[in-house]
């Protein structure tokens, strides 16, 4: 077998062929022919890995994911796929993902490739390669492929979604929650102002648990009977908490209710198929938990759900079948794109079971240590259902934006524990904690450590 991977084989072809395309464009036919192939060898480059970069260790036989989320050396072993930034123990996840060294070096080529070819790539043969990712991303929800369309990241698809939405009657009301993206709750509040119908905001307590928000949820939906459409957050940005999505859905649809889901934090934290939540719409992003590049998001619509959400502005379709016609983003990042069958194929082959068995043992480390401290309130989740590897925290009655802020900076300043404030519940303020899988125990250690002299 040869020494040199097919990948660099392909590259080293492109290079070739980049020499040939110029030294003949001048009017040649062998030029264009040249170039013709370029592109067809630059966009069927697949997501194998480069040769000489760190790979995945091998998963002991027989471990299940939990087991396996404690093992130190497995873990430090798939720390050595990232770049990780040397100085301060970075425990803010939740903004957005890290791309693996691998799908790091995908993207540069794809990058490089894009850049070289533009146009004649772009107009010739992006249009496949999107389709391509856009599969990819389907099957790796569990959906069809026609239910599925590439945006930019999930706030296009999900203010898409609501603005886009057509079937509301007077006296209607949109439902929202306390716990959900802070832009998403005000473009509520916009849809309801401009469509002349009543917004509900649900509060749901800092900490609770499966039960109790179900419950919450089945009483607004009592108290509100003209529920039309509602926004439901699968995890939330906030403080981690997962919402029982798929029992919310349930009661939601035996109402009448319109369901869009918010998986912006939940795909690739949490292990799941888009089936499973019975919701008919959802947004979601690649370059949070599964490690594409910046600039990728998803827009779900169930099949027969189209006729509710109008084509995009100026877009047409007239039997309600294409759900592509709901978004036009025009030019994109098409490197980020092309790169997303690499980045499932990474995300996969370290197993979302597993990733989500790590994030989640990473934060018990912190949250049973902090949970006996007097002066802390750990927030979301009080069961393992209700809740993920992110987590959130404030000191005990301290609620204000300046409470939050100074113990950021604290941790910061002098622990180097970075994290981040968020603004949004109904209970206040709060710090947020987010660990990656290249975060060791160690390292968790740091932040445990300093909320115990805090
Ligand atoms: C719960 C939630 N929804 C939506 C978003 C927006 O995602 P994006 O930046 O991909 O638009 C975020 C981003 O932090 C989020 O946490």
């Amino acid at each position: 077998m040869s020494e040199v991977p097919e990948y660099l084989n392909r590259r080293q072809v492109l290079k070739a062929l980049v020499g040939g395309a110029v030294g003949g464009t001048v009017g040649g036919t062998v030029g264009t022919l040249a170039a013709t192939k370029l592109v067809h060898a630059s966009s069927e480059v697949t997501s194998s890995i480069p040769a000489k970069l760190p790979r995945l260790p091998e998963r002991p036989k027989n471990i299940s994911p939990e087991m396996l989320a404690k093992d130190e050396s497995f873990w430090a072993q798939v720390a050595l796929n990232y770049d990780k930034a040397r100085g301060i123990v970075n425990l803010e996840h939740g903004y957005w993902g890290k791309m693996s060294k691998q799908v790091q070096q995908v993207f540069i080529e794809k990058t490089e490739m894009v850049n070289t070819q533009l146009s004649v790539y772009g107009r010739k043969h992006f249009s496949n390669d999107l389709k391509n990712s856009a599969h990819k991303i389907a099957q790796a929800l569990g959906a069809d492929s026609d239910e599925v369309v590439i945006t930019r990241n999930a706030t296009e698809s999900i203010h898409n979604l609501m603005r886009q939405y057509n079937d509301f009657n007077a006296n209607d009301t949109v439902l929202f929650a306390d716990i959900d993206y802070p832009s998403f709750k005000e473009t509520m509040r916009w849809l309801a102002k401009t469509q002349h119908v009543k917004p509900v905001e649900v509060t749901l307590p800092a900490q609770t648990n499966q039960a109790e928000i179900l419950n919450l949820y089945i009483t607004a939906f009592d108290e509100n009977p003209n529920v039309k459409l509602m926004l439901l957050t699968h995890v939330s940005n906030q403080h981690g908490l997962i919402l029982p999505v798929a029992d919310i859905a349930k009661a939601a649809k035996a109402r009448g209710i319109d369901v869009i889901c918010d998986c912006a934090q939940s795909w690739g934290l949490l292990d799941f198929n888009i089936a499973e939540l019975n919701v008919d719409w959802a947004g979601f992003n690649l370059h949070k938990w599964i490690g594409s590049p910046v600039g990728v998001g998803a827009l779900y619509m169930k099949k027969g759900t189209l006729d509710k959400i109008s084509p995009y502005p100026g877009e047409t379709d007239p039997t309600n079948t294409l759900a592509h016609k709901r978004v036009h983003t025009a030019t994109s990042n098409f490197a980020s794109i092309l790169t997303v069958p690499a980045a499932i194929d990474f995300h996969q082959s370290l197993g979302a079971a597993n990733k989500e068995a790590r994030l989640r043992y990473l934060r018990n480390l912190w949250v049973e240590e902090v949970k006996k401290l007097p002066n802390i309130e750990v927030l979301g989740g009080e069961d393992d259902a209700s809740s993920t590897g992110m987590g959130a925290f404030r000191t005990k009655g301290k609620v204000s934006l300046d409470d939050a802020k100074m113990i950021q900076q604290r941790l910061e300043n002098e622990f180097n524990v970075f994290t981040v404030v968020r603004v949004g519940l109904a209970s206040g303020c709060c710090i947020r904690v987010t660990p990656q899988i290249f975060i060791s125990a160690e390292e968790m250690k740091q932040l445990t450590l300093a909320l115990k002299s805090l």
